[in-house]
């Protein structure tokens, strides 16, 4: 698959077969994950892979009960590490930085999951130290987003996407 039938392909998967996702697969995502841009580099996150049954229903709980979180074989937390980027960028690697270290990094793993043939959802409602508690980790490491990954057991619903005009603000003329 190219890169565009890849993005344009993409849809949230909120059911999950039963089968695993094969330990290649899972290797690949976190390794493109890894490619992501980050601050300087610092790659102020943490993924944390969980696939221990008991964890993924905590995290589902955590995430306001959305069952099918716990449905898939593994779930991937992606975790902004504040303290990681202070260290070089102060209160702006601590507040924006590390957040948009993980989530870049989320989005990554959720389009090479896509590509690996995995359906997957972005999760961004859930209790955060509920999250914690279930990893067993603590701050200043926080939770961004949920990426719960398996085989599709649905059919995608198309999701509708407002105009390039509407997005786009065009800035052509010299101020
Ligand atoms: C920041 C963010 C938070 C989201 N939180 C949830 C969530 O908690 N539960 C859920 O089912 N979907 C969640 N989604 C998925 C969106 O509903 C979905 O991406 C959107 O409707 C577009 O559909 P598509 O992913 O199929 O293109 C979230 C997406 C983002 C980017």
């Amino acid at each position: 698959m190219g890169f565009c039938e890849v993005v344009e392909g993409r849809h949230s998967i909120r059911a999950f077969q039963e089968r695993d996702v094969e330990d290649a697969s899972l290797e690949a995502i976190l390794r493109a994950a890894r490619r992501a841009p980050s601050a300087g580099n610092l790659q102020a996150y943490r993924v944390a892979v969980a696939r221990a049954s008991s964890v993924r229903r905590l995290l589902a709980q955590a995430a306001l009960d959305q069952g099918f979180v716990a449905q898939a074989p593994v779930v991937l937390v992606f975790l902004a590490d504040a303290a990681a980027s202070a260290v070089k960028y102060g209160r702006r690697g601590e507040t924006l930085y590390a957040t948009q270290d993980a989530t870049i990094a989320c989005a990554y793993a959720q389009l090479a999951a896509a590509n690996a043939g995995l359906g997957s959802c972005w999760i961004g409602a859930f209790h955060e130290d509920k999250v914690r508690a279930a990893l067993g980790v603590e701050e200043p490491l926080r939770p961004v987003a949920l990426l719960p990954l398996g085989y599709p057991a649905e059919v995608p619903r198309m999701t509708p996407r407002r105009s390039l005009a509407e997005m786009v603000l065009d800035i052509r003329e010299d101020a």
